[in-house]
């Protein structure tokens, strides 16, 4: 049967499987499920008169021409995707789309501005995905949303980053631990004390360790908690304390509930990125929402009390990290 009988359906589910390698992750992916994409490739490799996929084990790799079939796919859909963006300038921002996939720690300033974007943007339909550095990086590598925002250059890829505001992470401690009571507190003296952690792949975590394992400190993680949520309510239960984008914090600082504890060389002064692939068509929208964040004047979403407040937005720099 000639491929022209392919529907784009077809094409969609085949490019989503093959750019997973799973079925289960593609069906999550489509909201669709396993069996519903498997007759979908079965019927695709009817029509191309050739296997797609062959399973070794528990795993599938594409064969010669599931290959052959997933550079074109990725012609067809970028082709379409950048004939909707065509539309959306004849539209300009009265229509369209905006997909955003942010670190878990972005959730405290990103889901605001977006408001605020819709609010002047009606027409636009948004979604955003919130994962750890690791999920979003692997989604900044197949190109999967308009826009990543995350806290540390990504390395070995290339992409345009643009730094659009500051991220301080800081150690914090249940507010009646003595240690708030000091200035100055030498990394070493937090040696003894028991650790509250992000999951591995948070780059929260990655910033904390690289910086205790550059002073030497060999910390005790207590307990591995995958949110910062659940990391502030178990520093409130007194269980040890945490290192956190001051970001998160402000709801504790305000109520007393957590205190920042002076420790040389804190707090870690990152900053937040804004990232996509270099070579990659924006659209209107995601122009303007990248305007809309550097813009946003960074009291509105890092409210902080004294000494802890954010001055300024990181400023406009452009630049492109590509050490691939
Ligand atoms: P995280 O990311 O939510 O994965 O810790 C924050 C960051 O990259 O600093």
């Amino acid at each position: 049967m000639p491929i022209h009988h392919a529907t784009l359906h077809q094409l969609k589910i085949f490019d989503t499987v093959a750019r997973h390698m799973s079925f289960a992750r593609a069906a999550e992916e489509l909201h669709l499920t396993p069996p519903a994409l498997s007759i979908q490739v079965k019927q695709l490799a009817e029509i191309v008169g050739q296997p797609l996929f062959e399973q070794v084990g528990k795993k599938i790799y594409l064969t010669p021409a599931g290959e052959v079939l997933t550079t074109a796919c990725r012609d067809i859909l970028d082709r379409l995707d950048s004939v909707a963006q065509d539309f959306a300038a004849i539209q300009g921002l009265e229509k369209g789309s905006l997909k955003l996939a942010i670190v878990s720690t972005a959730k405290y300033l990103i889901p605001r501005l977006l408001g605020d974007f819709c609010a002047k943007h009606s027409g636009v339909d948004t979604a955003l995905f919130v994962g750890n550095r690791k999920a979003v990086l692997e989604r900044l590598t197949i190109n999967q949303d308009d826009l990543y925002i995350l806290s540390q250059p990504p390395e070995h890829m290339n992409v345009t980053i643009e730094p659009f505001a500051d991220n301080h992470l800081v150690v914090v401690a249940r507010s009646d631990h003595p240690l708030t009571l000091e200035k100055d507190i030498a990394p070493s003296r937090l040696r003894d004390i028991p650790f509250i952690m992000r999951e591995p792949g948070s780059g929260t975590r990655t910033a904390a360790e690289k910086f205790f394992e550059g002073h030497g400190v060999v910390f005790k993680a207590r307990m591995e908690l995958g949110s910062n949520e659940a990391v502030k309510q178990t520093v409130s239960g007194g269980l040890g304390m945490a290192v956190l984008s001051a970001s998160t914090l402000r709801a504790e600082l305000a109520t007393g509930e957590l205190a920042v504890l002076d420790v040389r060389g804190f707090p870690l002064e990152r900053k937040w990125y804004v990232a996509y692939p270099v070579g990659k068509q924006l659209s209107p929208i995601t122009r303007a929402f990248i305007e809309h964040l550097f813009s946003a004047p960074p009291a509105n979403w890092l409210n902080l009390p004294q000494p802890l407040a954010i001055t300024s937005s990181a400023g406009r720099k452009k630049r492109s990290a590509s050490s691939k």
